[in-house]
């Protein structure tokens, strides 16, 4: 009896700090499979013992995973990105953004969150969007390398704290390019949402910060993706690795707010 109470003691922490460690990361879906197996190949008297343990430190992991998102941070509110924002040029690439010159942006798909209809405008996050301030410019080409005038750029993102608007267009505009084929949008830097990949409870919605971008110039529409070079979601966004080579923004140096800059290189000749 002492043994069995002992194995108990001992396993359920080992279960707990198994399913605790590998939080976050697509290990954990393996956990209670491999808990099982070792379970079932224990001698008799062991087992029972051994299955307590793994059911303790289950549901222990299980309290403490949903007491964590009770206890959730807020983000921190950040003063509004209304209009005071100053309005330089944004200082233009000799190429495009992509990897090989002007290798066409790799397309993407449009994910859950698109809404239809979004307005024309350049300030995208209303007063007292979470978020720090975040301008995203940068201009369309064409496989020439050649700027694109009058292509409609539509973006929609989520907000400081991981949040998309999904009853009304905050964070979710479009514009047409100028002569130069740029575009520039004021808005907050996004975070990424989603609390796990793949593990026994989570969701497998677990994405980094980015931004979601449709072009249009004329039909078909482009869909796409860019991603953030210092988000530390980023190796488990399974998304990213995919574009990690090709979609991912630059911040630009020395600029007033923060600057992310991306050419979106289309595939289709000046
Ligand atoms: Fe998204």
């Amino acid at each position: 009896m002492m043994f069995e109470l002992l194995l108990v003691v001992i396993l359920a922490p080992v279960m707990f700090l198994a399913l605790r460690k590998t939080d976050d990361t697509n290990l954990q879906i393996g956990v209670l499979p491999l808990a099982i197996l070792v379970v079932l190949a224990l001698p008799e008297e062991s087992a029972m013992s051994a299955s307590v343990a793994v059911a303790l430190g289950t549901v222990g992991y299980l309290a403490y995973f949903f007491g964590a998102r009770v206890r959730r941070e807020p983000m921190p509110d950040y003063a509004s990105a209304g209009s005071s924002f100053p309005a330089p040029e944004v200082a233009l690439s000799d190429g495009a953004r992509a990897s090989g010159g002007f290798m066409p942006t790799p397309a993407g798909p449009d994910g859950p969150y698109y809404r239809p209809n979004s307005p024309a405008k350049r300030q995208l996050a209303e007063d007292g969007t979470k978020g720090e301030p975040m301008r995203f410019a940068g201009r369309i080409l064409n496989n020439d390398g050649r700027p694109v005038e009058g292509a409609i750029i539509e973006i929609w993102h989520a907000d400081g704290a991981g949040e998309y608007d999904h009853t009304d267009f905050n964070c979710r505009g479009h514009q047409t390019t100028n002569q130069d084929g740029q575009f520039v949008f004021d808005t907050v830097k996004p975070k990424g949402y989603g609390v796990r990949s793949m593990s026994l409870i989570g969701t497998v919605d677990f994405r980094s910060a980015h931004i979601h971008v449709k072009i249009r110039v004329g039909e078909p529409t482009f869909t796409t993706q860019v991603w953030f070079p210092d988000d530390a979601r980023n190796r488990l966004d399974v998304a990213y690795w995919a574009f990690k080579k090709t979609n991912v923004v630059e911040f630009e140096p020395s600029q007033p707010v923060l600057t992310a800059r991306f050419d979106f290189v289309l595939d289709q000749a000046g």
